[in-house]
């Protein structure tokens, strides 16, 4: 149902239009108002409550310079896609106190009675961070991430560059949706029950043997377990087999939703340089000498984001070290089924008698993220530890979704499509690459990747990439803000363009808009001081 206006306004002694835009703040904050959506227009909104439509106007203004809402060009006016955090309703007195005293005391009575304004002050801070609370008062720890994840709605009709996840256009639905149904209708009392939290049993074997036959892992059905995502397998990983105050070491270019499972586990997080050959291993050795290392995350087979290698040399190294050091090494290998030049290095995972090895793979790159499905190989025990946890958080998988693509795989389906989607990523590879070379070959500097959905560009010095990420941005373009995959800062000059959404057209027009916002970017020179004079 569309929203619509309460009938009436919240009483007060405010002027109308800081009543209606508090109006609305509310029905954003309890939901009736969601992100994204459009409001009714400024005449609409005046009939509906009977004010004048300036009214309407100075109250939506006012909503705009706070960040609720935003207005887009010949389309109207919609809730914004990032709100304001936690943002306390008082701020509008505040604005208001600009303009008057009388106001100012209202607000003081209004946020807390006969609260004083240094109060009123350091109350504004909580929301800062360390002690944000609900509006019922509950304090609420500080927020795990300084960006939101992606959100798609915000940026629906752009072109996707920001994120290396398959195009949906290609999604096999029908023959998923197909392999859904039969099974249901031949096993629905068995699918649509509590059962095992390691995972639908026909799952657990075609994966086991897939990776034997595709990775070269010795890898038995109790062995695994079925996880939503990557994710959650680093999650539980973190909450199982990790102290609060253990030390681990992770890429100090990397994956961020990676390091706050970690972190929130309680983890200290220890970044580990990356050259063009991966993780450097002998600094991971150094560092475990100084420091009691617990475990090492790592993307050994196609580094995330740079896309190298880890190289074999290191490899072996790094199994050394960490039966030297008896480290954990959580192989995170997200992307291996995309490799295009030969046949694709073998996990860490597959040579590891005494298994010091956590193997966590996805069905995200391959099929879709949005059907959270992933998995986490280790010995026996582990798996049987992991599976309680895995109860406790969420109960079990779900089965029907598993079955299904357990299904998929029996059939070669999955592989079917898989390569197709190799043929399809390594196409669209090619074509960035041209474009690239063709329009933009004296600011980036790239090797075209072996495997996988993305490409990392070196940015000439002379540009910023981050500001050409946000002139990209504001021109139609969602590229990866290169903080994102930064430890500490500062953030490498750098782009990493996901080709995987889109097809040889929508590059062109990609490429296009990076070369027509290149200038954007261009880093202003320090202004020398003049030479001469007395
Ligand atoms: C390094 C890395 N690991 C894992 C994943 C997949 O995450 P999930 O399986 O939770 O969708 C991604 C997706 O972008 C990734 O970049």
């Amino acid at each position: 149902m569309p929203w619509s206006m309460p009938a009436f306004l919240p009483e007060g002694d405010q002027p109308v239009f800081l009543r209606l835009a508090d109006a609305i703040i509310h029905d954003i904050r309890r939901g009736r108002l969601v992100a994204g959506e459009r409001l009714p227009s400024s005449r609409v909104l005046a009939g509906e409550l009977g004010v004048h439509r300036n009214t309407v106007l100075a109250s939506l203004a006012e909503l705009t310079s706070q960040g609720w809402i935003a207005s887009q060009p010949a389309r109207g006016m919609f809730v914004a896609s990032a709100l304001p955090a936690a943002a306390p309703p008082r701020r509008l007195v505040r604005r208001a106190d600009l303009s008057s005293g009388k106001a100012q005391r209202r607000g003081e009575r209004r946020a807390g009675g006969a609260r004083g304004g240094r109060e009123l002050a350091d109350d504004e801070n909580d929301h800062d961070d360390a002690t944000r609370r609900t509006s019922a008062g509950f304090a609420l720890p500080p927020a795990l991430f300084r960006d939101e994840p992606r959100d798609a709605s915000a940026r629906r009709g752009m072109l996707h560059m920001d994120s290396a996840t398959p195009d949906p256009r290609l999604f096999p639905v029908e023959l998923l949706a197909r392999a859904w149904r039969r099974t249901l209708l031949r096993n629905g009392r068995q699918l649509l029950t509590y059962d095992s939290p390691q995972g639908h049993p026909a799952l657990l074997r075609a994966l086991a043997a897939m990776l034997r036959q595709t990775r070269g892992m010795a890898c038995g059905d109790d062995e695994l377990l079925t996880t939503r995502g990557s994710q959650m397998a680093i999650d539980l990983v973190a909450r199982t087999l990790l102290a609060p105050g253990d030390a681990v070491a992770v890429e100090a270019l990397g994956y961020r939703p990676a390091w706050s499972a970690l972190a929130w586990a309680g983890a200290e997080l220890l970044p580990v340089h990356v050259d063009r050959h991966g993780l450097d291993v002998a600094a991971l050795g150094r560092l475990a000498e100084q420091r009691r290392l617990r475990a090492v995350y790592l993307t050994p087979h196609h580094h995330y984001p740079t896309t190298v290698t880890l190289s074999p040399a290191r490899r072996m190294q790094l199994m050394a070290l960490a039966q030297r050091h008896r480290l954990l090494v959580i192989e995170d290998d997200y992307d291996s089924e995309l490799h295009f030049e030969g046949r694709p290095v073998a996990p860490l995972a597959s040579a590891d008698p005494l298994r010091h090895v956590i193997y966590i793979g996805t069905l995200s790159k391959i099929l879709a993220p949005g059907l959270r499905l992933g998995f986490l190989s280790a010995s026996p025990d582990v798996i049987a530890q992991l599976s309680q946890a895995r109860f406790v958080m969420d109960r079990q998988g779900d089965w029907p979704m598993e079955a299904a693509v357990a299904e998929l795989i029996e059939e070669g389906e999955l592989q079917r499509h898989v390569r197709r989607m190799r043929r399809e990523c390594l196409d669209r590879r090619d074509a960035l690459a041209d474009e690239l070379h063709g329009k933009l070959d004296s600011s980036l500097r790239f090797e075209p990747p072996r495997g996988g959905m993305a490409l990392w560009a070196e940015v000439d010095p002379e540009l910023d990439a981050t500001a050409w990420c946000e002139a990209a941005l504001a021109a139609g373009l969602a590229l990866a803000r290169p903080s994102q995959w930064a430890f500490s800062a500062p953030p490498p000059n750098a782009l990493r363009l996901a080709y995987s959404e889109l097809r040889r057209p929508e590059l062109r027009r990609a490429v296009e808009i990076l070369e027509k916002t290149r200038g954007a970017a261009k880093r202003k020179k320090p202004v020398g001081k003049k030479r001469g004079g007395r």
